[in-house]
């Protein structure tokens, strides 16, 4: 049975001999078991979760059977094309001001699996992507590997306004607050939410995010991020859900299932513009 008081088990995994090398070495830098190469996932039990290494690709995989498909980040992927014409866009497009500005630099603090910085670098923002879960920062750093050595025009382009900045935005937050326009947050969604992909994302995070699912942590980062003085700080809530440390926005931006709380502390057009 999963002890939820320790750590959640996780190894590495060579997906063929070639890639055995690269396997060793992430995980020498993250401190975690290396598998022998040719171990079945659904068959594992030393760990509750396998980063797998092939190429330079990295998936992330529950184990057991019956356990979810793996999770990757995948910006090439129909789904993250799907988006492009997506209401979502325009909503999350809304809500950071995008338009507002020539180029709008965003925060994205809670990067995750890098879908939301994905679709605001499609819209032209610059991005920079905080993420503290040092496997997350391996999915997200072959993302963008793959994406940028993918040979798409589109695709590169996109990835190339992406920085992936590995740790907590708080302290990463020193050095790139003074260049952002706009603060984003998505925090660990509570609620659950329905679609198959997203609940695949779910079991995955649940396993390994533990504390990212505690409310006080998504409300420290709110009440963090209002006090960097930036023009604007999102946060993408859950449709019904109450507004993070009670703190009521300056403004709402509403979708189907989500809802995006926006607070204004000044005008993005008063930002100056040269840099
Ligand atoms: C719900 S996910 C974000 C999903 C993301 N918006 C996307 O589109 O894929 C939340 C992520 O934020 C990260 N996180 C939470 N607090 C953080 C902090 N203070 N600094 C950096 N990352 C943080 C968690 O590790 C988790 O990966």
């Amino acid at each position: 049975m999963h002890d939820s008081s320790r750590q959640p088990e996780l190894a590495l995994l060579a997906a063929a001999a070639a890639d055995y090398a690269d396997a060793a070495e992430l995980a020498r830098r993250l401190g975690l078991p290396l598998l022998a190469t040719g171990v079945e996932p659904a068959e594992c039990d030393a760990a509750a979760a396998l980063l797998i290494v092939e190429g330079p690709a990295r998936r992330l995989q529950l184990t057991g059977r019956g356990a979810p498909g793996p999770v990757r980040v995948d910006f090439g992927s129909a789904g993250m094309r799907h988006r492009r014409h997506s209401g979502a866009r325009e909503l999350l497009s809304k809500a950071v001001g995008h338009g507002k500005k020539t180029v709008l630099r965003v925060l994205d603090a809670t990067a995750g699996l890098g879908t939301d910085a994905f679709v605001l670098a499609d819209l032209g923002c610059e991005v920079a992507l905080c993420e503290r879960e040092p496997v997350i920062v391996e999915l997200l750093r072959s993302g963008l590997a793959v994406a940028a050595g993918s040979g798409d025009p589109w695709l590169t382009a996109v990835v190339q306004r992406m920085r992936l900045f590995p740790g907590d935005a708080r302290e990463m937050g020193q050095t790139l607050i003074p260049d952002v326009d706009t603060i984003y947050l998505d925090p660990m969604f509570p609620a659950r939410r329905k679609s198959a992909a997203v609940k695949k994302e779910m079991a995955l995070f649940q396993t390994l995010l533990e504390r990212s699912i505690d409310p006080a942590d998504a409300d420290a980062l709110l009440l963090w991020a209002l006090q960097q003085g930036t023009p604007r700080v999102v946060v993408k809530r859950p449709a019904k859900a109450a507004s993070l440390a009670g703190r009521e926005p300056s403004h709402c931006i509403r979708g189907k299932s989500v809802r995006y709380d926006v607070y204004v502390n000044r005008k993005l057009e008063s930002v100056c513009l040269a840099k």
